[in-house]
């Protein structure tokens, strides 16, 4: 091959089936054959490209489809929205015996406000209940009132328990030995303040029972 013929490149390709020519590079002392592609390859390739524009401009550039992320998101916000209906619903209508009967016998519930009293109670109540701590053989008081005493200071009501929880010491009253509880209203949702609640409830059923409505 002589120089000019370097930059017919047309050469260097195959044009009809079957044809066979050896391409003019050389890399490593290895030479290419170039063959021409089947037509029935090639069309199929023309007609992925045709189908990915298409494709592209209905699926990101219209509003009627809608992404497989789009349709997900869209379909848990409903979900979510029916979920938070059902639990206002369930808060705005929650009372002695929907406590007594249902959250505090729910395991999933129960197991929700353990959580919640592990994280923000154990200080001043004592992880069971007692509001002591124990340290060698001495007991020493915590700043709460026991939760298993049987004593229920504001009422012995799974709902007068909520709302103490909800707005922590009334404003007449003086607390306990001039400790108060907080409002937990700022940092546990309604949900949540049922839970421990229903959990109080598990841990003092002959408090509770029999359900007065
Ligand atoms: C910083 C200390 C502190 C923390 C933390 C705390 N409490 Fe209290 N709690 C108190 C005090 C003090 C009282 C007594 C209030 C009073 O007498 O007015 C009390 C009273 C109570 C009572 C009434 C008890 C009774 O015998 O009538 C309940 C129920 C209660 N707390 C639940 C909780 C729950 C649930 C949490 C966690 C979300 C919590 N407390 C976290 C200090 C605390």
């Amino acid at each position: 091959m002589n120089k000019e013929d370097k930059y017919d490149i047309a050469s260097q390709y195959a044009k009809k089936d079957g044809e066979v020519v050896l391409r003019d590079h050389v890399y490593d002392g290895i030479q290419e054959y170039d063959q021409k592609l089947p037509n029935w390859w090639l069309y199929t390739l023309y007609a992925a490209i045709v189908w990915f524009v298409v494709y592209w401009v209905i699926y990101y550039h219209t509003k009627n489809y809608k992404t497989d992320g789009e349709r997900v998101v869209a379909g848990m916000n409903v979900i979510e929205g029916i979920k938070s209906k059902e639990l206002e619903a369930t808060l705005a209508s929650l009372d002695n015996k929907t406590l007594i009967e249902k959250w505090s016998t729910d395991t999933n519930i129960v197991n929700n406000g353990l959580a919640t009293y592990t994280t923000n109670c154990v200080a001043c109540h004592a992880a069971d209940l007692s509001a002591t701590m124990v340290a060698g053989d001495q007991k020493f008081p915590l700043p709460g009132l026991a939760l298993n005493d049987g004593n229920w200071k504001y009422g012995a009501e799974p709902m007068a328990i909520f709302k103490l929880i909800h707005d922590g010491t009334p404003p007449e009253s003086t607390g306990h030995n001039g400790a108060r509880m907080t409002p937990w209203s700022q940092q546990l949702s309604p949900k949540q303040i049922a839970e421990v609640t229903a959990f109080l409830i598990s841990e003092n059923r002959k408090d509770f029972t029999p359900v007065t409505p």
